[in-house]
């Protein structure tokens, strides 16, 4: 059935509603499945992009000729999956991504200059270590046997992967050696591969924290995966609901929950530890920002205390860059095998890098630079909410002393308009809102403070306060 879907209501003047979409429905895949997938179709190949409100559930119910329950259903699965935010009495709208949609025809933007940007996401690039960089790289290119150029393991090279194994275990306290660590393109490509593998062992659901990161999701449910989202309290994630549920994995966020910044507890920890052993579940742990921790020495990894049943997951995209693409997987030997069949041929990045990346490591250069790094985010977060204060209808949610990014929130708060109108005044922003699974709990904003250069730091914070206090 094609079915043509007219319809925008209520939305003029905010941003796109969509009046003409091609959606099928296919009765033989079963209506909700297929009206899903259509939709993950559209937005996928940048026919929906974000913030385009969707038709009605009504509306897009009679025009396919299908039930509105179905449409309600199929709205909510996206919306858990990261693809649209729904809200109640409101439209449904295509979620923000950080993932660029590939340009289709009429629709490229010229990427806007932001001059003052507290977009979350990034480590402060301009920070990157270049001259030890080129050191390490030249050391590679001088020392390198030939052979180090051919096909190499596509598993990773064994010479990052022991020097990996040894930072981890110094720095965030995870039990590895060469053989338990892969290498990956970016810690998102390493999700996907863990969802196939996870699929091939018969899983067919993973629970996630809610709220946490789409893209984090989207990969997940793009390997076929439902994606099961669990609260997050002051302690972390909600193991008693996870009791509850039939999922084969989890994936958690431990040293400073994504986006909250709850750091869980130590008895939250031995929880969720529990919960995996007794019933023979994987917990894939997320260590995006575990280097950075400001009050006191970082809390190792929850891999550290369980390492046969937590896969843990580290990146080069925050201590160095996310350009690099270099992220890292420890895993327990259990799952060892059924990884490597899933991920094969398809998994391998560039040995030269790879090399690079293990000299800089040896030389001590990634821990000098963490360091130094550490100092710069450190003033920079104590700025931030030092000037935040002033906003007095914000307030902070979590306040552990780490990471890059500080969270606020405020009730009844129209997070697109703000995060709009700021654009207009060329402060970035980003809402709390796309990272809730299904219904936002909370209204706030995801505040980085890395991105604006350090001559332009001070008055991007004045813009930002100004901005937010006259706003309301
Ligand atoms: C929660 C979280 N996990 C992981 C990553 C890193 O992913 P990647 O290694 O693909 O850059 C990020 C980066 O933004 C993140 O915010």
């Amino acid at each position: 059935v094609l079915a043509p879907v007219r319809q925008g209501g209520g939305w003029a003047g905010y941003r796109r509603a969509v009046r003409d979409l091609l959606l099928t429905v296919d009765p033989t895949l079963g209506r909700r499945a297929s009206l899903e997938r259509s939709l993950r179709e559209a937005i996928g190949d940048g026919r929906l992009v974000a913030g385009d409100a969707l038709p009605s559930t009504r509306a897009l119910a009679d025009d396919l000729g299908i039930s509105r329950s179905t449409v309600v259903a199929a709205y909510e699965q996206l919306a858990i999956e990261g693809y649209l935010i729904t809200r109640q009495g409101a439209l449904a709208r295509v979620a923000p991504t950080r993932l660029p949609a590939e340009p289709s025809p009429g629709r490229a933007k010229p990427g806007r200059f932001v001059p003052y940007d507290f977009r979350p996401g990034s480590p402060a690039v301009g920070l990157f270590p270049r001259a030890a960089w080129l050191r390490s790289s030249r050391a590679v290119m001088r020392d390198a046997a030939d052979e180090a150029f051919d096909y190499g393991d596509w598993r990773g090279s064994p010479v990052l992967r022991a020097q990996l194994a040894s930072y981890l275990s110094r720095v965030r306290a995870v039990a590895a050696d060469v053989g338990a660590v892969r290498i990956y393109g970016g810690f998102f490509a390493a999700v996907s591969f863990l969802g196939d593998a996870l699929r091939a062992s018969g899983e067919r659901r993973i629970a996630i924290e809610n709220p946490s990161l789409h893209v984090v999701r989207q990969a997940l449910a793009g390997a076929g995966l439902e994606v099961v989202p669990v609260p997050v309290d002051a302690g972390g994630i909600v193991v008693e609901v996870l009791e509850t549920l039939d999922v084969g994995a989890v994936l958690v966020t431990p040293s400073h929950q994504y986006p909250t910044g709850v750091a869980m507890t130590p008895e939250r920890r031995v929880e969720l530890i529990a919960w995996a052993r007794n019933h023979g579940r994987w917990i894939i742990e997320d260590d995006y920002d575990g280097e950075f921790r400001y009050d006191r020495q970082p809390v190792g990894a929850l891999q550290g205390l369980a390492p046969d049943r937590v896969i843990y997951g580290g990146t080069a995209s925050k201590t160095l860059a996310p350009g690099l693409r270099l992220a890292w997987l420890v895993v327990p030997a259990e799952f060892r095998r059924i990884l490597d069949e899933t991920t094969n041929f398809r998994g391998g990045v560039s040995v030269i890098e790879q090399l690079t990346l293990a000299d800089l490591i040896d030389r001590g250069e990634l821990d000098r630079h963490v360091r130094a790094a550490r100092a710069v985010y450190r003033t920079r977060r104590e700025a931030l909410i030092e000037r935040l204060a002033e906003v007095v209808w914000l307030r902070q949610l979590a306040p552990t002393s780490a990471g890059l990014h500080v969270t606020v929130v405020a009730d009844e708060l129209d997070e697109q308009m703000l995060v709009d109108r700021a654009a207009e005044l060329g402060i970035g922003l980003f809402g709390l809102g796309p990272h809730w699974s299904g219904t936002p709990q909370q209204s706030g904003l995801v505040l980085g403070f890395t991105r604006p250069p350090r001559h332009r730091f001070d008055e991007a914070l004045t813009r930002l306060v100004r901005y937010l206090t006259d706003e309301r």
